[in-house]
């Protein structure tokens, strides 16, 4: 999945090319679904991806384009709402998403044992994939007993060698703990970006959540603390990105390659299910 985003332009004229001559294998775009319009859907399924995947927003203006182009439609949703929606519009692929999950969700999202065999159920028989707090094959294989059929994992793949990250930000998921991670918009907002209220993001801790936490509405109308925040991170004083990272990230103590990673994912998962079936 090439996650493009806001689909800007230019970023997707450079980018998909890259994957789409670059691979024989079924390749996928994703948007944040509150950022674009439909021409940025149009220009990604110019190069003929076998998916689009839609997240955060109202994905109806986009999905009868896309199962007309014929790519595999993922919606991924956040509450039992977004959940019907998704399975009304027809998606090939639901992806349920906890509120354990790294970098942006819900404010109000549910937590993703309780919530993925909801979905499972509503959605029947559209497969579902789980999101949200899974780092290790143990929860790959969670959520296989839920009923979903594989994990969408986010957090864990930063730390990986292949991974375009910041080396501050893999060393940062692999020494974080869950409890210093925190779901918030200040980092939203400090830094300027269009997220909507309706979503925050779990990062782990940052100086600004401290000094802003509760106290998001005065912020957004501090011009001079926001300069403060840029001119932080021109100096370097402020990590250029918050670093988005889930409930799991105790889980990850390595910085292994994305194929080895998903390898040792499927064999804990195997000898997670073959462990539980003999208990
Ligand atoms: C750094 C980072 C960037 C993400 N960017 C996107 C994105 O662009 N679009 C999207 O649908 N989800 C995005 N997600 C969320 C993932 O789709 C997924 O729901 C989440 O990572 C699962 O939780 P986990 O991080 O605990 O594995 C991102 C997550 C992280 C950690």
């Amino acid at each position: 999945m090439l996650g493009s985003g806001n689909g800007h332009r230019d970023w997707l004229a450079r980018e998909l090319p890259i994957v789409a001559e670059g691979t024989g294998k079924p390749w996928g775009v994703g948007f944040l679904t509150w950022a674009i319009d439909v021409g940025a859907v149009e220009r990604a399924l110019e190069h003929t991806p076998r998916a689009v995947m839609l997240s955060f927003g109202d994905p109806s203006p986009f999905a009868e384009r896309i199962r007309q182009a014929g790519a595999a439609l993922i919606i991924q949703v956040t509450d039992l709402e977004e959940a019907r929606r998704a399975v009304d519009l027809g998606a090939d692929v639901i992806v349920a998403q906890g509120v354990e999950s790294g970098g942006h969700g819900a404010r109000h999202g549910r937590s993703t044992l309780p919530f993925v065999p909801v979905v499972v159920d509503l959605a029947a028989p559209v497969p579902v994939l789980a999101a949200g707090g899974i780092a290790d094959g143990r929860g790959v294989a969670a959520v296989l007993a839920l009923g979903a059929a594989g994990a969408l994992i986010g957090t864990r793949f930063q730390a990986t060698t292949e991974a375009l990250v910041a080396p501050s930000t893999a060393k940062a998921i692999v020494e974080g703990r869950g409890e210093d991670t925190e779901r918030s918009s200040v980092l939203d907002i400090a830094r300027g970006s269009r997220w909507p209220s309706k979503y925050t993001a779990r990062t782990l801790g940052h100086p600004f959540l401290d000094q802003w936490r509760g106290r998001e509405v005065e912020l957004a109308a501090d011009l001079q603390a926001k300069q403060a925040y840029q001119y932080g991170v021109a100096r370097g004083e402020i990590p250029a990105l918050p670093v988005w990272a889930g409930e799991a990230v105790d889980l990850i103590n390595d910085l292994p390659s994305a194929a080895d990673l998903v390898e040792a994912l499927a064999a804990q998962a195997e000898d997670a299910l073959a462990r539980a079936g003999r208990r």
